[in-house]
């Protein structure tokens, strides 16, 4: 495996690639890597000829300086995990490289960030926007692996494709889960031992709600779930949205066909989770 730490670096070797005629695929992280990430990154390894990963705490997608400091970091176990997983470049640049003293971007996503997410966390999505850019130009990737727990964020960096006309397939990769539901998240090892139990719960109430979907009206499913989280005290819920599985605009009535995906941002332990489960 070739680590990188310059832009100059990794371009050369991507130019290597392509004189190749080789096919990439890119699986952006910041580090702290679980068996989420192992699944994209088998992925990435099986459909493409060359697979690459990047580990980066991207400073400008944090709105809340104490959630970035806190981010767990270990860079030597993340090396040894790509290595493992067949990983051929990885890219692990300092914030200057990326960002140099240039002032980052501003991108604007309309009513994709107007909702959920882009509410909750000023000025996320551009800098979430800022990094996947670069990395997406800098690799010249062919494809591009995100995991679907971050269901808004794959819909910000299709448009955010769209918007800088870049030549790339995003491949959204279903939830990678621990054996009792919970979803994997680099913020899951913060969790103490007690809360770490009561974490599942977030998809079971989910679930609960999903199998009950078709004797419930939206609104319904949206008061049933509200409640269940009420009645864990350890929870504090953030929101729960109902939401268009493709304009991810609120939805209070279902139309036929309409896929509906429900959205979740809790809190437990001060430690901020999100999950996702498909209605229709
Ligand atoms: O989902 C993440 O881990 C990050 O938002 C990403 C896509 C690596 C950009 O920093």
């Amino acid at each position: 495996m070739k680590i990188c730490r310059t832009v100059s670096d990794l371009q050369s070797e991507v130019t290597q690639v392509k004189l190749e005629n080789k096919t990439i695929g890119l699986v952006p992280t910041m580090g702290a890597l679980h068996e989420g990430h192992k699944s994209l990154f088998n992925r990435a390894r099986q459909e493409n000829d060359v697979f690459i990963s990047s580990v980066f705490v991207n400073p400008v997608q944090f709105n809340n300086k104490e959630d970035f400091e806190k981010y767990p970091r270990d860079e030597k176990r993340d090396l040894a995990i790509l290595e493992e997983c067949g990983c051929d470049i990885v890219f692990v640049p300092t914030a200057e490289e990326v960002y140099g003293n240039e002032a980052p971007e501003t991108f604007t996503f309309g009513a994709l960030e107007q909702v959920m997410e882009g509410v909750q966390r000023p000025g996320h999505f551009s800098g979430v926007a800022n990094i996947v850019s670069r990395l997406f130009l800098w690799t010249k990737a062919d494809r591009g692996y995100f995991g679907e727990k971050d269901y808004q964020q794959i819909a910000i960096i299709k448009d955010m494709v769209r918007q800088k006309n870049i030549d790339i397939e995003i491949i959204p990769c279903p939830i990678f889960r621990d054996e009792d539901g919970l979803a994997t998240s680099s913020r899951n090892v913060r969790l103490s031992p007690e809360a770490r139990q009561i974490a599942p719960k977030i998809h079971q109430i989910l679930l609960n709600s999903y199998r009950q979907k078709d004797n419930l009206a939206i609104s319904q499913i949206q008061s049933f779930v509200e409640d269940e989280f009420k009645k864990v005290k350890e929870f504090e819920l953030e929101y729960f949205c109902l939401v268009d599985d493709t304009t991810l605009q609120p939805v209070k009535v279902r139309e036929a066909k309409q896929g509906v995906v429900g959205c979740v941002a809790v809190w437990l332990d001060g430690v901020r989770l999100i999950d996702i489960q498909r209605y229709w």
